[in-house]
């Protein structure tokens, strides 16, 4: 997948040659390492942020009481790292639980789909109007996991399945199996990222 994201860079200098544009409009151009490093650390802290909540919240009181915390609870380590990172940070999957999680469009729900189908493993970066985004792949990695985005009936228990619809009736993130992609980190940060 770099080598699409050079192939956009080549394309993007071609065009300022062919057009004669002043040096510093390809200064723009986003230092493509720094992305990958800093995307790859802010992703890995969100992951453990949220892993940290929703283990604990299970611990404390089970599945059913952990619903509130894939998410909200964590939110201000997410928001704090954000800040911190001058960046924007997302979780996003095609069978999502909460509607504000959907891909932004047609070439990130196709995106999202090479991940799931495995014909792209590892970290992206992709620019979308000249922003760098970062996109990592978020596995199924822990049989927790299954408690809430498993089998209903097997892996859900059914009351657990009640607090989920109540809070997602739309939702659709349920019937994964261990080690599927549930999703991707996404974090995007401005043009001139690397200042
Ligand atoms: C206690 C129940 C519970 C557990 C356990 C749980 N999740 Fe979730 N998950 C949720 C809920 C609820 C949401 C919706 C959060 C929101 O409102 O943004 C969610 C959302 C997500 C999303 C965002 C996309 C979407 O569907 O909205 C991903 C990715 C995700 N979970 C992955 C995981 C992974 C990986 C694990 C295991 C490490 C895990 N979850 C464990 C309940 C759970």
């Amino acid at each position: 997948m770099r080598s699409g994201f050079f192939f956009v860079l080549a394309i993007f200098g071609w065009v300022s040659c062919q057009t004669g544009s002043p040096p510093q409009e390809v200064v723009n151009v986003p230092d493509l390492e720094s992305i990958y490093t800093r995307g790859a650390s802010i992703a890995q802290s969100s992951q453990a942020a949220l892993l940290e909540q929703v283990s604990r919240a299970i611990t404390a009181g089970g599945p059913d009481f952990a619903v509130a915390f894939c998410h909200e609870k964590a939110g201000p380590v997410i928001d704090s790292l954000a800040r911190a990172n001058d960046c924007r940070i997302h979780r996003i999957s095609d069978r999502y639980r909460n509607p504000s999680n959907q891909p932004a469009n047609e070439a990130e729900f196709a995106l999202m789909m090479d991940y799931f189908n495995r014909k792209i493993v590892g970290d992206t970066v992709l620019l979308s109007d000249n922003h760098p985004v970062f996109y990592r792949p978020i596995v199924l990695g822990l049989e927790t996991c299954l408690k809430c985005h498993g089998q209903p009936g097997t892996d859900i228990a059914a009351s657990t399945l009640e607090k989920i619809q109540e809070r997602y009736p739309t939702d659709q993130a349920t019937g994964y199996r261990m080690h599927d992609v549930r999703g991707l980190w996404k974090i995007s940060f401005p043009v001139r990222a690397e200042d």
